[in-house]
């Protein structure tokens, strides 16, 4: 089975990100938590940052966005050339028309539902979205505990996406460690974004390298 990690810059270095970039050329994307202070209790940065981050990254990026008014903001993020585009589907005013601009765009389209959202309203509109993110902490900070009862929703996604036949990427974001991953993959994760787990070690290619074991073993 495929096994993408992403780390989430959120735990990186803001003052030196080209170099923390550089320290994770073996990660398969670079996840960037965008927050508003509104639809979140944080803010992190914006577009400019991200138009930035596109020009030096190697690797390509993940954008998550926790903000209002995705259907307004999204787009931009996928001209400034992100691979991907995940917005909230707690935000979004409609949501199978802002995945469309997203992919005519050309960018992969996500949707993230928090711990409490029920993801039964979204399964019939699995054709729409390249991605659909699991979060496994409430939304807005990082370094927080993995949530296990997020685990029977992802598994229905899983199974929904299975007998669809489709090629949508399961993520995880939130709490995503040594211990939790194989949890996560068991239930039908693909794709890992971690933030602490990753830089909070010396060398974040070895944290990425023990999340990949992990997840498989
Ligand atoms: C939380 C963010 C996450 C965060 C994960 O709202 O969406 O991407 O960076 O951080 P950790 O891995 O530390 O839980
Ligand atoms: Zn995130």
């Amino acid at each position: 089975m495929t096994t993408r990690i992403n780390p989430s810059i959120l735990a990186a270095d803001f003052a030196n990100l080209e170099h923390e970039l550089g320290r994770i050329a073996t990660a398969d994307l670079v996840h960037v938590d965008i927050m508003d202070n509104h639809f979140v209790p944080n803010l992190t940065f914006g577009l400019p940052m991200v138009e930035r981050l596109q020009q030096v990254s190697p690797i390509p990026l993940d954008v998550h966005l926790m903000i209002d008014d995705p259907d307004r903001w999204a787009p931009g993020y996928a001209e400034a050339g992100a691979y991907s585009v995940t917005f909230h589907a707690e935000a979004a005013g409609e949501p199978v028309s802002l995945a469309r601009r997203l992919r005519e765009i050309g960018a992969r389209a996500g949707i993230a539902l928090k711990p409490g959202t029920d993801a039964t309203p979204y399964l019939d509109l699995l054709p729409e979205f390249d991605q659909v993110l699991i979060m496994t902490v409430e939304p807005g900070f990082g370094g927080q505990a993995f949530i296990p009862e997020t685990m029977p929703k992802l598994r229905r996604v899983a199974d929904a996406v299975r007998s669809s036949g489709l090629d949508v990427w399961l993520q995880v974001d939130g709490g995503i460690t040594a211990d939790t991953i194989g949890i996560a993959a068991e239930a039908g994760a693909d794709t890992f974004v971690a933030g602490s787990a990753v830089f909070g070690g010396e060398v974040p290619a070895e944290r990425i390298a023990s999340l990949r074991d992990a997840a498989s073993a």
